[in-house]
């Protein structure tokens, strides 16, 4: 067995980040179903994963394959069913001594309550929540012991839709209206790539583990966001979620005491890590907004897609309405 990580999902928004950091402390191997970020296999595939499997002996496995549309997943349960269930469990299958550690998420609780921990009770919601709890429980009963779902809330950095869209619209002086009473624990990229880094060194993983940010409404983040980049905060406006057609919740934000207990795992207050942020959203080279609202549209190339945080849009236009009408 070599000292190698295997990254799936590695084309998608979370693992092309995952691989850019982890590469720097071990040996990343990507697989993606277009090959373009290390191997191509379609993880639905046994037979090819078998293939992939007889060649590469990695020490461990990060599931970062699967499909966070919460809209598509709604209305085609199967899809769901089968990208974050199925393909985590032919990964199991194939490697059956590799333990893996499971991209999973806030959504598996209620979000009425809020600061939920590892050992609050679940009950998902929306049929994304439910795909990813039903991996969870089945990895847990297929593979106990080398099994970890890890649940982090919205990841962001430079190029998340989010702080994408709101980079654009504040930076043309055009208000956002954000939720005062939608509150979530958005987590940084960085903070999540050591927490998982300490995860891969330490000789015991546990069942579950939170990883995530501070807990803060939406409009706050924005207003943090804004002051980041020096825009003014006042563009950011409070709305109220009884106002809105929203599928949000009050409050899906997540604690993490066992990462803080077995990693020493502290997130990056938000103001520090949007103020290093904000460097590299202002010299990014910003798509137009409303190329960006459009995306992931029928015929958008999977490239695009892709740096966009792939159909976390769906989501994210319910986290956050323009104070202009948006493009649909
Ligand atoms: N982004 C977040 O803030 C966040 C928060 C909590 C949890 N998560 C979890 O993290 C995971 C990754 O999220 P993400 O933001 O990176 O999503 P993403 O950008 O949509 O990436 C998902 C990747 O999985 C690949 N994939 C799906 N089904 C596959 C299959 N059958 N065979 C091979 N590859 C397959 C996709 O390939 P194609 O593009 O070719 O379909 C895509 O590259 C998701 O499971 C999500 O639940 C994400």
């Amino acid at each position: 067995m070599s000292d190698a990580l295997l990254l799936t999902g590695a084309e998608g928004y979370v693992g092309q980040r995952l691989a850019e950091r982890l590469s720097r402390e071990v040996t990343v191997i990507g697989l993606g179903r277009r090959g373009t970020a290390g191997l191509a296999c379609e993880l639905m595939d046994e037979g090819a994963l078998d293939e992939v499997a007889r060649t590469i002996a990695p020490r461990w496995i990060i599931h970062a394959a699967g499909n966070k549309n919460i809209g598509a997943c709604e209305k085609t349960p199967r899809l769901a069913y089968d990208a974050n269930v199925r393909t985590a469990m032919n990964v199991l299958r194939a490697w059956p001594d590799v333990p893996m550690f499971y991209i999973s998420t806030d959504y598996v609780f209620a979000g009425t309550s809020g600061s939920y921990e590892e050992r609050s009770p679940v009950a998902p919601s929306t049929v994304y929540g439910k795909s990813k709890l039903c991996a969870e429980v089945t990895g847990q009963l297929i593979a106990p012991g080398r099994f970890t779902s890890v649940r982090v809330s919205a990841l962001y950095d430079a190029e998340a839709t989010f702080v994408r869209f709101l980079h654009g619209e504040l930076r043309e002086g055009r208000p956002v209206e954000c939720f005062v009473d939608a509150f979530y624990s958005p987590t940084s990229i960085d903070d999540f790539a050591d927490a998982l880094l300490a995860m891969l060194t330490a000789t015991d993983a546990p069942d579950i583990v939170h990883v995530a940010g501070e807990r803060i409404s939406r409009y706050q983040f924005a207003r943090q966001f804004a002051d980041a980049c020096g825009y003014d905060a006042d563009l950011v406006r409070p709305a109220r979620l009884h106002s809105a057609a929203t599928t949000l919740m009050p409050d899906l934000s997540l604690a993490t005491p066992r990462a803080e207990s077995l990693y020493g795992f502290q997130p990056t207050p938000h103001h520090r890590a949007l103020r290093r942020l904000a460097q590299g959203v202002l010299h990014a080279d910003a798509q137009p907004v409303s190329s960006v609202l459009r995306f992931p549209g029928p015929h958008a190339r999977g490239d695009q897609r892709r740096s966009m945080g792939g159909d976390q849009l769906h989501r994210d236009r319910g986290l956050l309405r323009a104070g202009r009408t948006l493009p649909s």
